[in-house]
């Protein structure tokens, strides 16, 4: 089994719970603070708060020239400045998950320019995708992210830009944890 994520919001964890927003759908049970935790098995469900788990996977729809520039500009998790986090899981609709690949390629980055746009904001903001789907989980992603307090500003216009797309049409479940780091 390849090492599975968990984000479980409760009261203890390295990152505190600053902001929780429903953006689509059903909302998460609010908390306070996040513990992230990577393993070899499913950790079982807590008794209190919630936990999602997702796992890394291969790229589905960047291309070459994509992937280039994506390893030029971009750093990774855990840099010291980077006190400011993002956890976003996502659910897509039945609609998306019928279309075929080349269909969703179109969508994605032909007409909404996700990877284009996400660029623009490379290096400030460090970020890592998990899929979520396979596993039977609540979202089909859980989406992370990391930047200095200076870039969250960045950060909002992103997801601005990225939720008028025609890609989040497909977006029927999105909820919004915005975290500093503890202590
Ligand atoms: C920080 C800049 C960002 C960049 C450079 C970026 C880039 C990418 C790339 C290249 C992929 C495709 C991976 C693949 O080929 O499978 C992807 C997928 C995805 N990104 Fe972003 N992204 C950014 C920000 C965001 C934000 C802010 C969100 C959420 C609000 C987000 C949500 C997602 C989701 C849900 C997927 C999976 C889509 C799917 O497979 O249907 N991304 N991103």
């Amino acid at each position: 089994m390849p090492h599975v994520i968990t984000f479980a919001g409760g009261e203890s964890g390295a990152w505190r719970v600053t902001a929780m927003q429903q953006v689509f759908g059903p909302v998460l049970e609010p908390v306070t603070q996040l513990n992230i935790t990577q393993s070899s098995e499913r950790p079982p469900q807590p008794a209190t708060g919630w936990a999602l788990q997702g796992l890394i996977s291969n790229l589905r729809y960047a291309e070459r020239g994509e992937v280039v520039q994506l390893r030029n500009r971009q750093e990774g998790l855990g840099r010291q400045h980077a006190r400011c986090a993002a956890l976003i899981p996502i659910k897509k609709s039945q609609a998306w998950w019928d279309l075929a690949q080349d269909e969703r390629r179109a969508i994605f980055e032909t007409r909404s320019h996700h990877t284009a746009v996400g660029l623009d904001y490379l290096p400030a903001i460090a970020r890592q995708l998990y899929h979520a789907r396979d596993l039977g989980e609540p979202f089909d992603f859980l989406t992370w992210f990391e930047f200095a307090p200076e870039h969250a500003s960045a950060f909002d216009d992103l997801l601005a830009r990225l939720r008028a797309t025609e890609e989040w049409r497909y977006v029927e479940r999105e909820v919004e944890i915005r975290l500093e780091r503890a202590g």
